[in-house]
């Protein structure tokens, strides 16, 4: 069997997608792992942080530990990858002690390198150019507060970073529209609006906040300086008029969430008003992280997804919710 790398959003199936966001949406309901997707031989997650991190360092470490597994987390400075050990060695000695690693770094060469000479699953917790882990929470969470994704509009502000590019492929491949405000400067790169092009998908990039809030299901928005950005006063002076406010979101539609993938910086990116307000997902989206890591671990593991129920059993569920409940005990 190949691998399952996670490693980027383009890089996987529609069905493969749909399958880690219905498993991930089963896991919360649930509350608790069931025995199919108990890891049976309490697998290993190394997880590399070359850049700071809270909510994926955490949620991965609490998935691994709720699936029956361990983690180990490696600071990149403190490992010998710092001091010139090539990403191929490290992948190679890694693979002998592992059974699945998370590398979070800048360069995503780093990360192709690291998969190209691992011989277990690699996840992509964050390049400069990407981070899709981060983007199915984001799918996940649009999808339990406003129903399926497809055919909705999810405005981008702000740069057109990271985790605006993991949005662009998730467009693509979720088929929503994607309606991005930003300076010139910071916009997608041609490359990847041309895949997204190819791959048919609805993506407009102008710089005009208010047009792409118009009527859109969501509102979504990044810091303006991302780890390892330089140049910070200029960015912050650029993207100012790409702040979501209030204004923005009355721009939306009246039943709009707003989305933001934390950390945040209230007055910049955002409004206070805004993120602490009745329509803000992050706590959510937060939250999300951790059914969906698991639901790719699992995956990477090798565990069978959770198939969603069909809709005559989920039409019999909710005509019989009693019985239903019993019968599955
Ligand atoms: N959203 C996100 O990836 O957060 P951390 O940087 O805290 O992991
Ligand atoms: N765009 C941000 C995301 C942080 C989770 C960064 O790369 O710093």
């Amino acid at each position: 069997m190949p691998i399952h790398h996670f490693l980027d959003i383009d890089a996987l199936d529609r069905k493969t997608l749909r399958a880690l966001i219905d498993t991930a949406a089963a896991l919360k309901a649930k509350g608790r792992v069931p025995k199919s997707l108990k890891l049976p031989s309490a697998p290993v997650l190394a997880m590399i942080f070359e850049k700071p991190s809270t909510r994926t360092r955490v949620s991965f470490e609490v998935a691994m530990h709720q699936l029956g597994g361990q983690s180990v987390v490696l600071n990149g400075q403190d490992m010998q990858l710092g001091r010139g050990e090539t990403v191929a060695d490290t992948a190679r000695v890694l693979s002998r002690y592992v059974d699945v690693i998370m590398l979070r770094t800048g360069p995503p060469q780093t990360l192709t390198e690291l998969a190209a000479h691992a011989t277990v699953p690699v996840i992509n917790g964050l390049t400069c150019r990407s981070h899709p882990c981060q983007v199915m929470a984001d799918v996940m969470t649009f999808e339990e507060r406003k129903g399926p994704i497809k055919g909705n509009t999810v405005a981008w502000l702000g740069d057109a970073n990271n985790v605006a590019a993991s949005w662009v492929q998730a467009a693509a491949r979720f088929g929503c529209k994607l309606k991005i405000a930003c300076p010139k400067a910071f916009a997608p790169s041609p490359e990847l609006l041309a895949w997204a092009a190819e791959e048919g998908a609805e993506i407009e990039v102008g710089d005009d906040p208010m047009a792409a809030a118009s009527g859109a299901d969501c509102v979504i928005t990044d810091v303006w300086v991302s780890m390892g950005d330089a140049d910070e006063r200029k960015r912050n002076e650029r993207l100012r008029p790409f702040q979501v406010t209030a204004a923005v979101m009355a721009a939306a539609k009246p039943d709009a969430i707003f989305m933001h993938c934390l950390p945040a910086h209230r007055g910049d990116e955002v409004t206070a008003e805004v993120i602490d307000g009745p329509q803000s997902a992050v706590w959510d989206e937060a939250e999300n992280r951790l059914h969906v890591q698991k639901a790719i671990l699992a995956w990477c593991l090798g565990a069978k997804l959770m198939a969603p129920k069909p809709v005559r059993a989920r039409r019999a569920a909710r005509a019989k919710p009693a019985r239903r409940r019993r019968a599955s005990r």
